[in-house]
């Protein structure tokens, strides 16, 4: 097989150009971002994401790899060409296209022959055709008239465990109308076709909905627990073994049962919104994803709400008798309750972990920025540490930017703080020294968000324990 193109170098980007040059393939990845690729040409890996830059480095020395901004050029050399740019989330929601729009047109303008050109990026059901109109268009404009095919192959990586995902995924999804378009894609996988990984092909429209249902089906899971951990708080039942006797159930699974603070990240916020919006247009309303979407903002602000009346209640104790409860937790919905702004005026919160899931920089709709926002209109005041996103925590809490002062790690956070709260379960913060951490903590108020402590063990250490549901 010639070489491979893939267009935009960004997370889905670059894992798919360096698995697929690790599978044998010459693959040039391209970015309009004259200073990514820049770095990428210079051996720098751009994001974090385990075991990539292992790849890169290694398929680079054996040329199977490059890098250009050069588009044309890349198109013009390679019969296949991957669009893997952002389809970010327009005002309304629905999926912007115009990064993929770009694409397709860049594509029409330079091919010289068959191509085939295979969708990566999550789209809107119907866009494939729309790629083959704007070629089309591009080709008419020129007078000249080239075959191609458009295939969708969406993208089911996680980030953090995303070389894993690529290499050895559950299924290929690739849809499409044309046998010789399939054919190629076959070599392209010729790898994992070899490994007997399920492909599964459909007609283009089908692969398209595969993956927002998918990505919809798992953030309705996600926050299903997340409901489910909210009754068991008011009912004295515990989420965990909730989840665990649930997740025994092999219908069920026990994946993506696990309640916390509200579901983030680059895709499951947008796809799901992208996937309401698809319905409305549609006339199929997708109810239980519309209420998704609402559920899970209102989690992250309910979840700032609890945190918020724990410590102003800690923060009056001394004056005033009138204990936290969880009650504003569920009737608040925010920084504005009857409490005024400020009521933690003074206090200072360890934060640990920024980004939206461990082993990732990526704050892309994390629910750190929620909630440090909603404390922070409070007063609040934080130390924070994140293994890998601070970088970016920096740009994105740049609205908060008095109320933050990054550490250099997550002792040093919880020096003379407040509360610590876990944001992200980064394993280095499963297994804290306890004992250090309550000499270091001015006040024992420990709000475990993702779950990974054990409220018995912490309170018998003197902690004041808050997890979710449990
Ligand atoms: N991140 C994930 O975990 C994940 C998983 C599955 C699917 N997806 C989907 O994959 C797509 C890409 O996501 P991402 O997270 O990699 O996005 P990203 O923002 O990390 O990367 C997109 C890249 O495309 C580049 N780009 C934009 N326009 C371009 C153009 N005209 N020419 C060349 N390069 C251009 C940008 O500079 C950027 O580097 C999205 O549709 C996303 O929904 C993402």
């Amino acid at each position: 097989m010639s070489q491979i193109t893939v267009i935009g170098t960004g997370y889905v980007g670059l894992v798919t150009g360096s698995c697929l040059s690790d599978f044998g393939h010459r693959i040039i990845c391209v970015d309009n971002d004259e200073d990514k690729v820049r770095r990428l040409q210079n051996g720098e890996v751009p994001i974090y994401e385990p075991g990539l830059e292992a790849i890169v480095e290694r398929n680079t020395y054996y040329n199977r790899l490059n890098f250009t901004t050069d588009t044309a050029e890349a198109v013009r050399s390679s019969e296949v060409i991957f669009i893997a740019v952002g389809t970010p989330p327009a005002d309304d929601g629905s999926a912007d296209l115009q990064y993929v729009e770009a694409v397709a047109r860049d594509i029409g303008r330079a091919m010289d022959g068959y191509r085939v050109i295979v969708d990566k990026s999550t789209v809107p059901i119907g866009t494939g055709r729309r790629v083959q109109g704007w070629v089309r268009e591009e080709l008419d404009k020129r007078g000249v008239s080239f075959e191609f095919d458009v295939v969708s192959n969406p993208e089911f990586l996680r980030e953090g465990n995303a070389i894993q995902d690529f290499t050895h995924p559950d299924r290929v999804v690739v849809g499409s109308d044309s046998e010789r378009a399939r054919d190629v894609m076959r070599q392209v996988y010729r790898v994992l076709y070899l490994n007997e990984t399920p492909f599964i092909e459909t007609n283009i429209e089908t692969a398209e909905m595969i993956k927002y249902a998918a990505n919809a089906f798992l953030a309705l899971k996600i926050t299903f627990i997340n409901e489910t951990a909210n009754l068991c708080e008011k009912v004295g039942a515990n989420v965990q073994d909730v989840a665990r006797a649930m997740g025994r159930d092999g219908r069920i699974s026990p994946k993506f049962l696990h309640a916390g603070p509200g579901y983030g990240g680059s895709c499951f916020p947008k796809d799901t919104r992208a996937l309401a919006e698809i319905g409305r247009a549609a006339g199929a309303r997708l109810h239980l994803i519309e209420q998704t979407v609402e559920s899970n903002e209102r989690q992250k602000k309910l979840t700032a709400a609890k945190v918020r009346t724990v410590l102003s209640a800690a923060g009056r104790k001394s004056g005033d008798a009138k204990a936290g409860t969880d009650s504003a937790a569920n009737s608040s919905g925010g920084a504005q309750g009857p409490d005024a702004a400020g009521d933690l005026a003074g206090m200072t919160i360890a934060v640990l972990g920024l980004a939206f899931k461990p082993n990732t920089d990526d704050m892309r709709e994390s629910p750190a920025i929620t909630i440090m926002t909603e404390l922070a209109a409070a007063g609040a005041h934080f130390r924070a540490y994140d293994p890998e996103a601070m970088e970016e925590a920096a740009w994105r809490l740049e609205h908060i930017k008095e109320h933050v002062a990054f550490t250099a790690d997550e002792y040093e956070a919880m020096d003379g703080a407040d509360a610590v709260l876990i944001l992200t379960e980064w394993n280095q913060f499963r297994n804290l020294d306890l004992e250090r951490v309550k000499k270091l903590l001015k006040a024992p108020y420990f709000f475990d968000l993702r779950n990974i402590y054990n409220r018995p063990m912490l309170e018998e250490l003197g902690f004041i324990y808050t997890g979710v549901g449990v």
